[in-house]
């Protein structure tokens, strides 16, 4: 069975990746620069397109039968119509509430799960809620610079999930039948608030980390002197905002569909701890 991974250089493309190849799948990895050392196991192909160029895909998507499916919203819905118009019959999709609009009626839609529920292929959703992994663009710079994270909300709390178990749910979902049709809620074992996540990053790693609280304004100004597009910064930040003092949902799904439990943010902290050293 051939599938392809789109995002496959990406946080969960990655581990997506070397979990289907070490169970001895067909994996074709998207990139849009295939001319560089990528670092994928053995057996992996690697196929250059651009998915916002549709001309640079076709031969990308030859004989793909199944695919994991990255794309931005604005061209979500002509990208998984290029990919039925190849032959692909399943696909999962990641997608986040960070994407999800109003219509005209006022209804919460996502345009990439409606592009793939709209695509007559077997589909399944996958909507996890915050990465582990996004301590490494908030919190690791400052870490490993001064022992210290400057950020909003200590008092939020989020259920951070492992890539890895995106991946594992993932590769679930396109190998084994039972999950057409399905949106799974993912989320790491544990609420923690963010201050609790940077406390168990300095014990993973030896260190006193102090955590300095930013106001919403003074966040939002080192977010968007990042380059981050300010849209995204608004959205994450009135999420966050109501996620103090409230637990947040622990969902048990990588479980239900993976056998194992989730792993936890200790566990995610010691497999990139150098990250923060
Ligand atoms: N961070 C969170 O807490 C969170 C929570 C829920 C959902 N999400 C969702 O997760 C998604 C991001 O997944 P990720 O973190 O695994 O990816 P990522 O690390 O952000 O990497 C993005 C990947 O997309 C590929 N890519 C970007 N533009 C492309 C294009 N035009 N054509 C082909 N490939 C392209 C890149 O590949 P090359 O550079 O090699 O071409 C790269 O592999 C987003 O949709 C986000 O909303 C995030």
């Amino acid at each position: 069975m051939s599938i392809l991974v789109m995002g496959a250089t990406g946080t969960v493309g990655r581990s997506l990746v070397a979990k289907l190849a070490a169970s001895g799948e067909s994996v074709k990895a998207l990139t849009r620069d295939a001319g560089r050392d990528l670092g994928f196991p053995p057996g992996v192909e690697v196929r250059e397109g651009d998915f916002r160029k549709p001309e640079s895909m076709r031969e990308a998507l030859r004989g793909i039968e199944r695919a994991y499916l990255l794309a931005d919203p604005d061209v979500a819905h002509s990208v998984v119509a290029q990919l039925r118009e190849a032959g692909v019959k399943r696909l999962v999709t990641l997608a986040s509430a960070m994407l999800d609009e109003r219509d005209d009626q006022g209804n919460v839609v996502n345009v990439i799960e409606s592009a793939v529920q709209g695509s007559g292929a077997d589909w399944t959703v996958l909507r996890p809620r915050a990465f582990a992994n996004n301590a490494l663009d908030w919190w690791a710079p400052t870490i490993r610079a001064e022992r210290a994270v400057y950020w909003v909300y200590p008092g939020a709390s989020l259920s951070p999930i492992h890539e890895a178990d995106v991946a594992a749910v993932a590769a679930a979902a396109l190998t084994q039948d039972g999950h057409a049709g399905k949106t799974y809620p993912l989320t790491g074992p544990e609420s923690l608030t963010q201050a609790e996540q940077v406390r168990i990053i300095g014990e993973v790693i030896g260190a006193d980390i102090a955590f300095h609280e930013l106001s919403k304004e003074q966040a939002r100004h080192v977010l968007t002197s990042q380059h981050i597009p300010e849209m995204i910064v608004d959205r994450l930040l009135n999420m966050l905002e109501p996620m103090v003092e409230t637990e947040a949902p622990v969902q048990p799904t990588v479980e239900q569909v993976t056998g194992r439990p989730a792993r936890t943010f200790r566990e995610w902290v010691s497999d990139n701890a150098d990250a923060f050293r």
